[in-house]
């Protein structure tokens, strides 16, 4: 079982009180970038932390879309937006509770794998990518979003000695309990270590890119 700290949303009012009007301009920039990365078909796909399903009108093209998430209460609300699915041509919908240190999957499950907004929450990113590596098809693609600590505003505050840490230092940084920045070469070389490589990258309010 996994003895990590988990930043739980149980409970929480994360899609009325985080996705406020004020962030529709993130939210429509997030999707020009999945739209850009992810293959638009496919036989399975599952967005792992996945919250209340806010994206879910991207995997429409997907036959079966698996929805994750450690907060019940996220996942409740993803039920009542998307249902079970499978009428007219829209995709089978499935709801899973669980934790990314340890997914309930069998090997090669899925075509796709998002992570969106996400892995920032983990403490041991090396572990959840291992994980989804597992479950991963062989030809199968990883849309990875991250906050990059690379960024203009942290380069010019470290080197105006505004900030301790380094933008440059490939570790991920805690900027708050359970919110990491990583750097995107740090991060690609967790992913090369479960054996992918970079195939897109594109800049969005966080980064993204494909494996
Ligand atoms: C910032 S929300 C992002 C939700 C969704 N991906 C989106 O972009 O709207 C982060 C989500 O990660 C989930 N989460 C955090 N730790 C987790 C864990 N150990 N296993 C599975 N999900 C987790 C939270 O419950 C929350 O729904």
């Amino acid at each position: 079982m996994n003895k990590r700290p988990i930043c739980d949303y149980e409970g929480s009012r994360y899609r009325t009180e985080f996705w406020t009007a004020a962030r529709d301009y993130e939210d429509h920039v997030e999707r020009v970038a999945l739209r850009a990365l992810l293959p638009p078909t496919g036989r399975t796909l599952v967005e792992i932390g996945a919250g209340f399903g806010r994206l879910g009108d991207l995997y429409q093209g997907y036959e079966t879309v698996v929805f994750m998430d450690y907060a019940r209460t996220q996942l409740e609300q993803a039920v009542a937006r998307w249902g079970e699915g499978g009428i007219g041509g829209e995709p089978h919908y499935r709801y899973v509770q669980a934790d990314f240190y340890a997914l309930p999957f069998v090997a090669g499950l899925f075509d796709a794998v998002t992570l969106i907004r996400t892995l920032h929450h983990a403490t041991d990113a090396p572990a959840v990518l291992r994980e989804i590596s597992e479950s991963l098809a062989p030809q199968g693609v990883l849309v990875l979003e991250f906050a990059n600590k690379h960024n203009l505003k942290a380069l010019g505050r470290y080197l105006l000695h505004r900030q301790a840490w380094s933008p440059f230092d490939h570790e991920p940084v805690e900027f708050v309990e359970l919110n990491f920045d990583f750097h995107p070469n740090g991060l690609g070389n967790n992913c090369a270590a479960s054996g992918w490589s970079v195939k897109r990258c594109v800049p969005s309010p966080i980064s993204a890119q494909v494996f």
